[in-house]
């Protein structure tokens, strides 16, 4: 054996001490997932969403539901910038939209939902364009 092949060979050989030395330990991923909707308030702001909303603005409120392409102007994606906006995306802003309406679309007042249950999806809306 040359004397450059057993150089390389003892070299090898003390590089794979090396590695099996310190051989990282494997740790076990045992984080969970939060479920999306761990506050009541959002919950139940799901819940009046999806019955009452989603078929126009899509069950994440991205302004995809079912009966959005028939619509003119589009239903609200509620992660548009706010330039988009024409109350604004304000819990304040999303509750006078849901006591009024908007003139002229087809987004309606829901003021016979009540107030407590206006409120509840206001804060939804919000929720939906930050998640
Ligand atoms: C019939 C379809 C339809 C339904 C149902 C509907 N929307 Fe809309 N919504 C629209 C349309 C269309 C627009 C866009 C109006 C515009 O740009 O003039 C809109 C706009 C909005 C906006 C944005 C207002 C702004 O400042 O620009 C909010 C907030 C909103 N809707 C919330 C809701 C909530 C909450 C519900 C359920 C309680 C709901 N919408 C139900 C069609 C709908």
């Amino acid at each position: 054996m040359n004397k450059f092949l057993l150089m390389a060979s003892v070299a090898t050989f003390a590089l794979t001490m090396i590695a099996c030395g310190d051989k990282p330990k494997e740790t076990a991923a045992t984080e969970t997932v939060a479920p999306a909707a761990v506050d009541p308030e959002i919950a139940k702001g799901e819940e009046i969403f999806l019955q009452n909303c989603a078929s126009c603005h899509g069950e994440k409120g991205a302004g995809d539901g079912a009966a959005a392409a028939a619509l003119n102007p589009k239903p609200r994606n509620f992660k548009a910038p706010v330039s988009e906006w024409k109350n604004g995306n304000t819990v304040a802003a999303i509750t006078k939209t849901l006591n009024e309406g908007i003139k002229g679309s087809p987004m309606v007042a829901y003021k016979h939902l009540g107030n407590d249950n206006i409120a509840t999806v206001a804060k939804y809306v919000e929720y939906l364009g930050k998640n």
